[in-house]
């Protein structure tokens, strides 16, 4: 058991810094066997620091000291204090300059933070709290300063050496070794610092800025990835056009440049000038990518790039504030993957993750607000709470300023705080200022977790024509927080009449020829809207394009949900009152006799939906795809999985097997022939056959099974071939899986992207992904302990996506996590705290699952030697 436990740090604590520093000066002498690095910072006492004389406290991580100097005398040993996660210094003068010599070992650096080896390249990871196993340093956001590295190496095994900012001198030196040396002149927290090493080989474009400025784009990658770069340095390019259009934004630096490392722990790092991505952020070809994947890189590209001003420029004051730079830069590439193809299949997307995801995080032993006020392991609070509801938040502040408002408040934001270290109350109070709007209420979006509820209810009146909305909101406890105030939260809605056409909505007898979508504005814990003038009962149309993060309650009848499927004029309800339905009849069936019809109402709605071709075929691609078993498991109150499983499996069948002919004429008429392209229609297409022979393979039909096989062998893109492939491994043909299995590997043994798809396809199969199946995929000889990419392709996706093999009853899906996570511990804490997630939960299932999630989670808790990653979330689960 571990003995020192994790220190919580409190927003409520923050005390400006009682030094600065202004300049620093960094040699790496990059070794086989370690690297030293000579660290000169130029330092001063904060004139705002209410601290006085206090002495030097610098941070340290794991570094061997070999000597500190104070304006350039050498300090006896006594003059400071070496305590391994502080170096004090006593005595200091006002203004003074402090070198530091330190010893590491980024060979053997398996936390891939800091400096660490990555197929034998140097890489760094210094967010949030890396820097610190660099050199000794203030690491916090709050300290900017400017930055010059010297990188020295071997000039064979490493003839590229990057940082921040742009070269200013380079030269050989003795034994081979060479030297460059990089200067940035923005300040910058050293979150923010990076350095490469390595063989690498470089794609160079160019980009013209608003102001007629030559960038130099440059992307890295090992040799035998020279050809997949093309798609993300578009992705760049176009990322860099849209912030210049969109929020006014140029690029700063004469160069950016993106480098491809295999070990990372998280998707990208926005590492000011240096952009640091997991090769699968970044590589793509036709061959080898997803839709999803290239999908995936433009959004990661771009947030990113997009990070330069909204998080390098401006920064977070402290690691609380990490949603100031993080929510509004998802919000912001989130406006970008919209504009880039549809944006109601990206909303649809968006909101998937977050009421799948986000909402169970929000509910569970983790939840925190966007503005944490705790914590102990920093690294844990890279959340979807952070993220995405931090991004709703922002999108929120958007609709209620509107564009304009928005824009106006964003500039105000950049140009107030340019190289400033702010706080998310900061980034209000300038959509404020420049709206003229109180946001004092609606600032408890940041203060409160939890995930509010509105419970609506509707009364029409015949007599006068009135039909009036109640409302009323509540938001339930979370841990440390309860009894909670109303928030203020934009609640777009419609009403439609009963053929479908969207009314007026006048808020008062005397208005009228009202818009026919209204944003009502919800601050009291009980509200109610009238509207007037209706001839008859309205549908209404409530939450429309997803307006505010919350649960909508409100008892819609079946009939409803399918007349909102076929007319709700917002793409997005459209597709939600299918999905609604959709649960409805899968709950509906958990509870049901074995022999319980399923509503034939659903498959007539999914039989116009695959018919009917004047409808977007993006938006019916994702209406097609059935709510996910982690849905249904968030929406139940105690789940039970394998029931929740059985149900879902059995809705499928059904419609697949109504629907056959229906599916097979799909998939035919979605075969188009010529030239792979990345249009949202083709992808829906290819989403759409990808649907219909999944379920065509769901009933082991035939016919499925041939067009899987050609389409496995033949397709000419990965979308298709993984498509074919994953039907076939949830198929019950199990030669045909095997053999597929079998070849796919042959083809892509050495790509590491591939492999990854393979093993997920695996790991996620309720065919392939048993147990047994799980642990000999961990002794495949492509399996990587010290990879996070492959640990989360098996691990990750057998806990998180294989729910009904993880929930096996014997318990034996918990054991093997438990296992994996303190095997984990040792190499890697930030990912073993993040494989943890799927257990923190076990309050959410039926008891016979519960007591034994606990139990694991116990088994966790008494390991040796506990990282703090990993205390934090174990000991948070287990309070009650
Ligand atoms: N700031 C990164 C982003 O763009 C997140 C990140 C990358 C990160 N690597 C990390 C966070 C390592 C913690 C640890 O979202
Ligand atoms: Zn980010």
């Amino acid at each position: 058991m571990r003995t020192n436990q994790p220190q919580t740090i409190y927003l409520s604590e923050y005390q400006v810094p009682a030094y600065l520093v202004d300049h620093v000066d960094l040699r790496f002498e990059l070794f086989e066997d370690g690297a030293r690095v000579h660290s000169t910072l130029a330092m001063r006492r904060n004139p705002e620091s209410a601290q006085g004389d206090v002495p030097l406290e610098l941070d340290g991580d794991s570094l061997t000291l070999e000597g500190v100097a104070l304006d350039g005398e050498q300090l006896e040993a006594g003059a400071y204090e070496d305590q391994g996660d502080k170096l004090i210094v006593r005595g200091v003068p006002g203004q003074f300059e402090l070198s530091v010599v330190t010893w590491i070992e980024p060979q053997s650096n398996t936390r891939l933070e800091g400096l660490y080896k990555s197929s034998g390249m140097f890489c760094t990871q210094c967010e949030a709290e890396g820097f610190r196993s660099i050199t000794f340093y203030p690491d916090r956001p709050d300290v900017m300063a400017r930055f010059r590295t010297r990188i020295e190496a071997d000039q064979n095994a490493y003839p590229i050496l990057l940082s921040n900012g742009n070269p200013i001198e380079q030269g050989s030196l003795d034994n081979g070794r060479h030297f460059v040396t990089w200067e940035d002149p923005f300040p910058k927290p050293a979150y923010l610092f990076a350095l490469v090493a390595g063989d690498l080989v470089e794609k160079r474009d160019t980009f013209t800025t608003c102001s007629g400025r030559a960038i130099d784009l440059r992307i890295y990658v090992e040799p035998r990835n020279a050809e997949k770069c093309d798609f993300a340095m578009d992705a760049l390019k176009r990322s860099m056009r849209w912030d210049e259009e969109v929020y006014g934004r140029e690029y700063d630096l004469d160069i950016f440049m993106i480098v491809a490392v295999d070990d990372f722990n998280m998707g990208a790092m926005e590492n000011k000038g240096l952009n640091i991505f997991n090769s699968s952020c970044v590589l793509a070809s036709q061959d080898t990518a997803t839709d999803a994947a290239f999908q995936r890189i433009e959004a990661i590209v771009a947030h990113e790039y997009f990070h330069n001003w909204s998080g390098n420029r401006v920064t977070c004051r402290d690691w609380f504030q990490l949603s100031l730079k993080e929510g509004f830069t998802v919000f912001r590439d989130s406006q970008f993957s919209a504009d880039m193809g549809s944006p109601t299949v990206k909303r649809i997307e968006d909101v998937t993750l977050l009421r799948t995801a986000q909402f169970a995080e929000d509910a569970g032993p983790m939840a925190h607000p966007v503005r944490p006020a705790s914590y102990m392991e920093i690294s844990n609070f890279y959340t979807l709470t952070i993220y995405e509801k931090g991004a709703e938040v922002v999108r929120m502040i958007h609709n209620l300023l509107g564009d304009e408002l928005f824009r106006k408040g964003s500039d105000l934001y950049f140009e107030r705080h340019d190289g400033q270290a702010v706080t998310t109350d900061d980034f209000v109070r300038a959509m404020e200022d420049a709206s003229g709007r109180d946001l004092g209420q609606f600032r408890l979006w940041y203060e409160q977790a939890g995930t509010p509820v509105l419970t609506v209810s509707d009364h029409y009146d015949n007599s006068r024509g009135v039909y009036r909305l109640n409302v009323r909101q509540s938001i339930p406890d979370t841990p440390g927080q309860s009894n909670k105030k109303p928030q203020h939260i934009p609640f777009a809605v419609g009403l439609l009449n009963g053929a479908g056409q969207s009314l007026p909505l006048n808020l008062s007898a005397r208005e009228q020829g009202g818009p026919t979508e209204r944003v009502l504005e919800l601050t009291e814990a009980e509200h109610s809207f009238e509207f007037h003038g209706l001839a008859e009962r309205p549908v209404p149309s409530l939450l429309q394009g997803f307006s505010a993060p919350v649960r909508v309650q409100y008892p819609w009848s079946r009939e409803q949900l399918l007349f909102l499927m076929s007319h709700d004029p917002d793409g997005f309800n459209r597709w939600d009152a299918g999905q609604r339905l959709a649960v409805d009849v899968i709950q509906a069936l958990i509870k049901a006799p074995d022999d319980a019809e399923v509503e034939p109402r659903l498959v007539e709605a999914y039989r116009q939906l695959l018919n009917d071709t004047s409808l977007d075929q993006a938006l019916v691609a994702k209406m097609l795809l059935l709510p996910s078993e982690a849905y249904l498991v968030e929406l139940a109150e105690r789940a039970d999985v394998p029931a929740i499983h059985a149900a879902r499996k059995r809705v499928l069948s059904h419609l697949a097997a109504s629907l056959r002919d229906d599916l097979l004429a799909c998939y035919q008429r979605h075969l188009v022939p010529g030239e792979y392209q990345l249009t949202s229609d083709a992808i829906a297409q290819r989403s759409l056959r990808n649907t219909a022979l999944a379920w065509l393979l769901h009933l082991d039909d035939e016919q499925g099974r041939e067009l899987a096989l050609e389409l496995f062998h033949n397709a000419d893109n990965m979308t298709d071939r993984l498509g074919a492939l994953r039907a076939l491994v949830n198929s019950g043909f199990e030669d045909d899986r095997n053999h597929a299995l079998e070849a796919f590997y042959e083809r892509f043994r050495d790509d590491p992207q591939v492999v990854e798809l393979w093993f997920s396809v695996q790991a996620s199969s309720d065919q392939a992904g048993q147990l047994a199946q799980i642990r000999q995929l961990l002794e495949h000889p492509a399996f990587d302990w010290k990879n996070p990419n492959k640990v989360r392709s098996v691990v990750g996706v057998f806990a998180g996506q294989n729910l009904a093999a993880f929930h096996n009853p014997d318990g034996s899906g918990y054991q093997f996590l438990a296992d994996q996570v303190c095997r984990l511990d040792d190499s890697n804490p930030q990912i073993a705290a993040r494989l943890v997630s799927p257990l923190t939960r076990w309050k959410k299932f039926a008891p016979h699952y519960s007591g034994q999630m606990k139990a694991a989670l116990e088994r966790i808790r008494d390991k040796s030697e506990l990282s703090g990653d990993v205390y934090e979330v174990v000991h948070k689960s287990l309070a009650d």
